[in-house]
Parts: C-alpha cells; sequence; structure tokens
C-alpha cells in the first residue's frame, strides 16, 4: 500500500464552508464532506501529515433570508444550526482537525488584508451602477432574496446568485424577469454604488493555470468556460450582516460573502493554529508551495474555487497556496428529487442516526457516490447495500472467521508453518486488489473503492468455503483449519485497513477483534498466538417493513403539506383576470431561443405580450387563435418589451399546447 521512500506530504484538506441556516443533509454529506473524509483518512493512514479544515459559513443573504423566515436575528441563526451541524458532523465521524465558522473575530482582519491588497492593485474598482431594487420592501435585493429565469439555461426558479439548475454563477441583475423571493413582486432597476473585483484582469494567468491542472474533464470545461466570460463582479452588498468593507463612508454595505467565505479556509486554519497554542502553524500550510491542497466541493461551488477565489489569491500579496485537486460532485438527491427542507423533501439525520449507524450511511452514500453525474438517496438502494454488501459480504466473513477462531482455535490468531499455494494464491490477490484500492482513494473515487471492498471479502469469503475448515476440523487437519484461518485474519487485516476510510467504526472494532492494541495503522503486522478481541456482530439487517415505514414517513408528511398548500380561496380564484385574446401579429424575439412577441386584440383594444413559446410554435402558427391571458397581471419587461400579461399553456414532456377558445370573441371572460 505504501512504498517505503514514499515521502511524508502535508496535505490541507478543505471542504465547502457550510451555510449555518439549517440542519445538513444527505445531499451536503455526499458533495463535500464524506468524500473529503475518507480522503483526509485514507491519507492519515498513508502517514502523511494532514489538516483537514472546514467550518460554518455564517454572512450572506443565505442567512440573513432564512433568519428572516424563522423570526431570528442572524446572530442567534447562525449560532443555532452552527451548534447542530457542528455535532452533526461529529455523529458522522467527519474527522475535521478544525471546525471553524466565518463570524469568530479573526476572520475580519484577513478578509480585510485581501481587500485592501486587492484594491491598491487596481484590481477592485468603485463603481456606480444600477441593481434590482424592491419598490415594496424598499430595499436593493441581491442573491438570494432574488428569484427569476436563469439567463443560460432558462431555469424559472433560478436564485439571484447562481442557477440551480445549471450551476451558471451570475449577479442578480442578469436575471430575466427577476422579482423578490420574499414578496413575490417584481423588481426594478435603481443606480446604488458598489465595488467590484476586475476579474477579467486575472484572465490569462488563470487560464494558464488551469492548464497545469489534471481535474475532471467536465470540471475543466466548466471553469474554462467561465474565465472565458469573466467580467467584473460586484463585491459589495447593501446590508449589514457581514464583513465591512474597509474603506470609509460605506455603512449600509458589507462585503459580499462569495468574497469573504472562500478566505474563511485560511482565517480557520490561523484559528485552528491559535487553539493548538502555536499560532504561526498555519503558514506551514497556508504559505508552503509543497503543501498540497485539496478542495472538496459540490458542483454549485465550481466557479469560486476554480476561477474568482484563486483570481483573488492572484492579486494579493500573500503567496497563498492555489488548489492542486478540485474534487468537484454533482448532486445527490433524494428519491429523485433535490433535498428540500423547506418543501419537507429531506430525512432529519439526527433521527435516522438514532436508528441506524454512521458507518450505514457513510456506506450507502459512498457506494453511490455523486462522482461522475448526479445520484439518488433511496431507502431501497439503503436497505440494499446494507443487507448485500455489509451484512452479506463484508459482516459474514468477519463474523463466521471470528466465531470459527473462537470456537476451534482457541481464540488467538493461529500460527502458520507451511502455507500452500492456495494460500499464497489468495494472499497475493487480496493484497492486489488492496492497491487498487489505495489507488481508488487517491484519485477520489469512493463508487470503486466500495466495489474493491466487497470484492476482497468476497474473495474471503469464497476462500473460506472451498478450503472447508469445518471439515478439516471433523478430520483433524490442524495445520490446514490454522492455515485457512490466518489467511482470513490477513484479509480480515486489510478490509479493516481498506475500510477505514468510509465505515471507520467497523473498521476499528475488526482491528479491535483482531487483537490489534494501538490504533489502526498500516504498519501493524498480525502476530501468531495474538490474543483475539471480543468479537460482535457488525451490521443487522434492514427489514422491509422497517423500510417501508421510512418511504411511507417521507412521502406522509410531504403529501399533506402539498394538499394543504395548494388550497385556495374562491376569493383568490376571483382576483385572476382571465379573458379571451385574438392574436394579431407574432414575432420572435431578438437574441432568444425562446421568447415571441404576440401582438392581442382583448376585447378593448391592443396589448403586448411575451411568451415562452418559440420552441414550440412558429409565429404563424398561432396568428388568428383565440387564445386565453391573465389580463390583470402587473406589466415586466422581457428582453427589453414591456410585457402586458401571459398567455395560459399546457406544458407536459417535452410538449406545449396553447390554450385556446376557438369561436370565443375577444375580451370574453372566463370563469
Ligand atoms: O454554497 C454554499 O453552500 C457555500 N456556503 C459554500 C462556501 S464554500 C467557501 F468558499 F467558503
Ligand atoms: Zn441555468
Amino acid at each position: 500500500m505504501k512504498s517505503k521512500s514514499q515521502h511524508k506530504q502535508k496535505i490541507l484538506i478543505t471542504s465547502a464552508l457550510l451555510y449555518a441556516n439549517g440542519p445538513m443533509h444527505f445531499g451536503h454529506l455526499a458533495g463535500a464532506y464524506l468524500p473529503a473524509d475518507c480522503y483526509a483518512r485514507f491519507q492519515r493512514l498513508q502517514g502523511h501529515d494532514v489538516l483537514y479544515i472546514s467550518g460554518s459559513d455564517e454572512y450572506g443573504m443565505a442567512i440573513t433570508m432564512s433568519a428572516e423566515l424563522a423570526g431570528r436575528e442572524p446572530r442567534e441563526h447562525v449560532d443555532l444550526f452552527h451548534g447542530i451541524n457542528k455535532k452533526l458532523f461529529e455523529k458522522l465521524n467527519i474527522s475535521f482537525d478544525h471546525y471553524s465558522r466565518t463570524t469568530w473575530p479573526g476572520h475580519v482582519p484577513v478578509t480585510h488584508a485581501f481587500f485592501t491588497d486587492l484594491f491598491k492593485a487596481g484590481h477592485i474598482v468603485e463603481k456606480v451602477t444600477e441593481q434590482l431594487y424592491s419598490e415594496k420592501d424598499k430595499k436593493f435585493l441581491a442573491d438570494r432574496y432574488v428569484i427569476g429565469t436563469c439567463p443560460k439555461c432558462g431555469y424559472d426558479k433560478a436564485r439571484g446568485d447562481e442557477c440551480g439548475q445549471c450551476g451558471t454563477s451570475y449577479d442578480a441583475i442578469d436575471l430575466i424577469s427577476p422579482r423578490s423571493r420574499l414578496t413575490d413582486s417584481p423588481l426594478t432597476r435603481k443606480m446604488t454604488k458598489h465595488w467590484f473585483l476586475e476579474l477579467e484582469n486575472f484572465k490569462q494567468q488563470l487560464l494558464e493555470w488551469l492548464d497545469t491542472k489534471d481535474w475532471k474533464s467536465n470540471v475543466v470545461k466548466f471553469i474554462k468556460g467561465y474565465i472565458e466570460e469573466l467580467h467584473a463582479r460586484a463585491i459589495t452588498r447593501d446590508m449589514t450582516w457581514g464583513v465591512p468593507i474597509p474603506l470609509a463612508n460605506t455603512e449600509g454595505k458589507v462585503l459580499y460573502v462569495w468574497f469573504d467565505a472562500p478566505i474563511g479556509y485560511i482565517s480557520a486554519t490561523m484559528e485552528w493554529a491559535q487553539l493548538k497554542g502555536t499560532p504561526e502553524l498555519w503558514k506551514d500550510y497556508w504559505l508552503d508551495p509543497q503543501t498540497k491542497l485539496v478542495q472538496f466541493i459540490g458542483k454549485d461551488n465550481i466557479p469560486f474555487h476554480g476561477a474568482i477565489f484563486p483570481a483573488m489569491c492572484m492579486g494579493q500579496s500573500q503567496p497563498y497556496k492555489l488548489v492542486d485537486e478540485l474534487p468537484a460532485n454533482e448532486f445527490y438527491k433524494l428519491e429523485g428529487k433535490q433535498f428540500s427542507k423547506s418543501d419537507g423533501w429531506f430525512i432529519d439525520l439526527d433521527d435516522f442516526l438514532t436508528r441506524y449507524s454512521s458507518d450505514q450511511i457513510r456506506y450507502a452514500i459512498a457506494s453511490n457516490a455523486p462522482e461522475t453525474s448526479d445520484s439518488e438517496f433511496t431507502w431501497k438502494d439503503f436497505q440494499a447495500k446494507n443487507n448485500s454488501d455489509l451484512v452479506g459480504k463484508f459482516g459474514n466473513l468477519v463474523n463466521r472467521v471470528l466465531v470459527f477462531a473462537a470456537q476451534n482455535c482457541g481464540a488467538v490468531v493461529p500460527e502458520v508453518q507451511d502455507p500452500q499455494e492456495v494460500d499464497q494464491k489468495f494472499l497475493s490477490e487480496i493484497k492486489t486488489l488492496f492497491e487498487e484500492l489505495s489507488e481508488a482513494y487517491r484519485t477520489f473515487r469512493l463508487r470503486r473503492a466500495c466495489q474493491l471492498l466487497m470484492e476482497i471479502a468476497q474473495k474471503g469469503n469464497v476462500y473460506f468455503n472451498d478450503q472447508k475448515p469445518w471439515l478439516a476440523i471433523k478430520q483433524g487437519d490442524r495445520a490446514s483449519v490454522s492455515r485457512t484461518i490466518r489467511y482470513c485474519m490477513e484479509c480480515l487485516r486489510l478490509l479493516a485497513l481498506g475500510a477505514y476510510p468510509i465505515i471507520p467504526e467497523a473498521a476499528e472494532k475488526i482491528w479491535r477483534m483482531l487483537g490489534m492494541k494501538a490504533e489502526i495503522n498500516l504498519q501493524d503486522e498480525l502476530k501468531g498466538e495474538q490474543p483475539l478481541g471480543k468479537s460482535e456482530i457488525l451490521f443487522q439487517k434492514l427489514e422491509d417493513a422497517a423500510i417501508e415505514a421510512e418511504i411511507a414517513k417521507l412521502r406522509g408528511p410531504v403529501q399533506e403539506e402539498e394538499e394543504a398548500t395548494n388550497l385556495i380561496t374562491i376569493d383568490q380564484v376571483r382576483q385572476v383576470e382571465l379573458r379571451v385574446a385574438k392574436v394579431l401579429a407574432a414575432e420572435k424575439v431578438d437574441g432568444s431561443q425562446k421568447l415571441v412577441k404576440l401582438k392581442l386584440d382583448d376585447g378593448k383594444g391592443e396589448r403586448t405580450i411575451v411568451a415562452g413559446i418559440a420552441e414550440y410554435y412558429a409565429p404563424e402558427q398561432i396568428v388568428g387563435l383565440s387564445i386565453v391571458v391573465v389580463a390583470n397581471l402587473q406589466p415586466a419587461k422581457l428582453r427589453g418589451i414591456m410585457s402586458e400579461g401571459m398567455l395560459l399553456a399546457a406544458k407536459w414532456g417535452d410538449k406545449l399546447q396553447v390554450v385556446t377558445v376557438p369561436g370565443a370573441p375577444p375580451g370574453a371572460l372566463l370563469s
């Protein structure tokens, strides 16, 4: 597993800082924490100098909005969820060396140093620009307070900072039809002063740097595309919850959370060093070019880690490490849909951990990790992986070997005199698989690691079956029994080491059951006559009834909630004015794939609407139809055209059909 010449390397591992605005869920765990923890555990076993850092991301609109909705002050809100998430990570055995928070006082001077350096170097400039303003709330809104249509993929519930569908990151002002997430009111544009990071200054340097990286091709492609289109981005916001701007006359404005958050990796390491009583120690990691910096993130965080934060580092004066490896994972869903606490589509992890072990969920996620495409947690898969892999292959081998040894080998590791070819072949095969397993960990492939682990366990089961030690006992062939059991134990030792990154609790138990005294490590070998520890069952089978109950629990409250929130009163229905309108003219909107501009006769006169039907109707197909429009919708500008209403259409699969009322006169009311 480890060649003698391999030197001890400093490996700084980070997991994306988690917003302290709710309890984390399996989706977070699968994207940035479990893969990082497995990697950290693997590299520690290899003897490397690993420092694993993460923490809570506590500023920004993700926090203030969630706090506002919960009726808490931001400070109270982040205190609550920082505590909850820290405990959850502990229960899940995520082995951070430090879990910090961006509201710790030491975070401010580092962030200010970044700002001041970039400002002095001319990379941050002040500009007065249009931002989105809510007349209703009497304030500027940005990021998560804004919802609208993604300028890239057309997803109509895109957030103001990034699109949840295609992962594009942009400014809220770029959204089509922006509206307030809180009140659903449309937003207007108004001038305000902000500071912009001139990202285009770093284009060339970023491209050259990226060329040296051997990352997943889709990640590199995405970053390259992002760099090509780099433009100045506002790094300040009109709000009071955040890191202050280190300039005079900036009251009412703070730094944008995505400016301070990645700096949080550095300040968290400084806090770690301070708490250890060696305040300068952080430099050994962040300022040493020999350190390997590995940053685990979900795919929605790629632009910030693969382009913007590296640019920020390039433009300031400290020689901070730039990311060396960027294992970015796809999304991990729950039974086909994104986890969403607000929609009731989630599993309470705290509750989950009262019935299942951390190893069980770690294995379920690792074996189906969203490495190259989105994947999902399903209760059926959780049951199947537990029953067939953890119980049927892995646990079965451990149990049968150790129970047999306790009963027939005096509860010690048997001494072996003359290994046969079959034993040596078995050992060599499992060692080869073990090497492959190490390579899988080294290259961030947890799915493959799980397969290899089970292959090793199955090889052990087959060897045990083929050697039939229970017959050898009857035949009085003690030497054969000792050989088989000793070689099976060698297999268990490799299994414990190989499983440790993913299922550390089970691995440590096997280690103890084999009678090993020191902490799990690669160097300690089994010794003949070494007394075994107390043996125990590692995993229990999950019965169908229990899983069915979990599925019912997941669907139950959500359906009830959906039914409840779907109901509206007759008065609400009457508020919507639906009228028949005749299409007089239609033309495609310049520069848009989806939009068509329609001139209508609504019975009272002419009105113009812009509709997203260009992919389904040619303009001439729609002229002359008697369609249905929402006549009392507040007008909104789409691609510079004022749209006075919306038409009704049915959409299913890849089809769309406009609702028509043939023969009805323009202006006829629908009720
Ligand atoms: O997307 C998120 O959930 C952010 N809280 C990630 C921040 S990562 C880092 F830059 F701090
Ligand atoms: Zn999009």
